[in-house]
């Protein structure tokens, strides 16, 4: 694969990937001396992703492009009657690989917006020649955009960032607006698998799964109270090993409408209603 549409994979395009590029192909060759330009720049950047390109291109049969031409058809990658199970943020991919490797008749899809551990987890699904992952370099907001509606048999969200802050709650993967999101992308009845060693946001989870019309089942607070359960991720070993609780549970997308939104008038003080609105006049 060409090394620009992995620039474009994983959103370094427009004006920054042709210097970007042309960076990467003389970091080939040894730098001549010179002023610092913009490419020695880019380089400096690129420095933490060390060759994150040319190791994406050894697995670029893994990347899923753009995504957005496979939608509606993405079971075509591995077997039309195929199970579709979507990861979000899948990091350094010791879930995604070893789940994939233990059902090899479902194709999974990871999702990461950090190409720095995304290249990890590709790098772990090539060694173990996995040909039912692929990988989409975005974030999750853009699910709709390129999945078809009822497409996704399940998703996983492990571990996500918890966003402690009151102002920062719209970003966790949990929050209703997410939620709601991943309702135009689920099937009916479509499931979303959830872990997280943080209380807090488990506890927000549980509320919020239902304000959106998903049902709870298989809810703990201590997964691994009984000795190691399931597939861990990166991020689980390390809580296990330190001992931490990791919580879980199953949200199922049940038929749902959303309810409407009481009108302005009922979110203000008693005080300061004024007159309510008058009664619908029979006809
Ligand atoms: C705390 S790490 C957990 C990684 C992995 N799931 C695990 O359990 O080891 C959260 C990961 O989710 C990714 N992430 C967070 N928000 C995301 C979003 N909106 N879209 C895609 N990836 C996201 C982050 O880049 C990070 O790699």
């Amino acid at each position: 694969m060409h090394p620009a549409l992995i620039y474009d994979m994983i959103g370094l395009s427009g004006r920054t990937a042709p210097f970007v590029q042309q960076a990467f192909l003389r970091s080939r060759a040894p730098l001549s001396g010179g002023t610092m330009n913009f490419a020695r720049y880019a380089i400096m950047r690129m420095r933490k992703k060390k060759n994150l390109i040319p190791r994406m291109e050894r697995c670029a049969h893994v990347l899923a492009g753009d995504g957005a031409s496979l939608r509606g058809n993405w079971r075509s990658l591995l077997r039309d009657s195929c199970a579709l199970h979507v990861e979000l943020g899948c990091g350094k991919g010791r879930f995604t690989a070893e789940t994939a490797r233990l059902h090899p008749d479902v194709l999974f899809i990871a999702v990461e917006r950090v190409p720095d551990a995304m290249v990890i987890a590709m790098e772990r699904v090539c060694a173990l020649g996995l040909e039912n992952v692929r990988f989409l370099s975005c974030d999750a907001a853009r699910l709709p955009e390129l999945f078809a509606e009822g497409e996704i048999d399940r998703i996983y969200i492990n571990f996500c960032d918890p966003w402690p802050t009151k102002r920062h709650a719209k970003r966790r993967l949990t929050h209703k607006n997410f939620l709601k999101l991943y309702r135009t992308v689920l099937k009916e009845r479509g499931e979303i698998h959830f872990k997280t060693d943080n209380a807090p946001l488990f506890a927000f989870s549980v509320e919020e799964f239902p304000t959106a019309g998903f049902s709870l089942s298989e809810v703990t607070d201590d997964l691994h109270a009984n000795g190691p359960t399931g597939v861990m991720t990166d991020y689980e070993a390390k809580f296990y090993e330190l001992g931490t609780p990791i919580h879980r549970c199953v949200a199922t997308m049940e038929p749902w409408t959303e309810p409407e939104e009481p009108p302005e008038w009922e979110h203000a003080p008693v005080q300061d209603r004024g007159a309510e609105p008058p009664e619908p006049s029979a006809q």
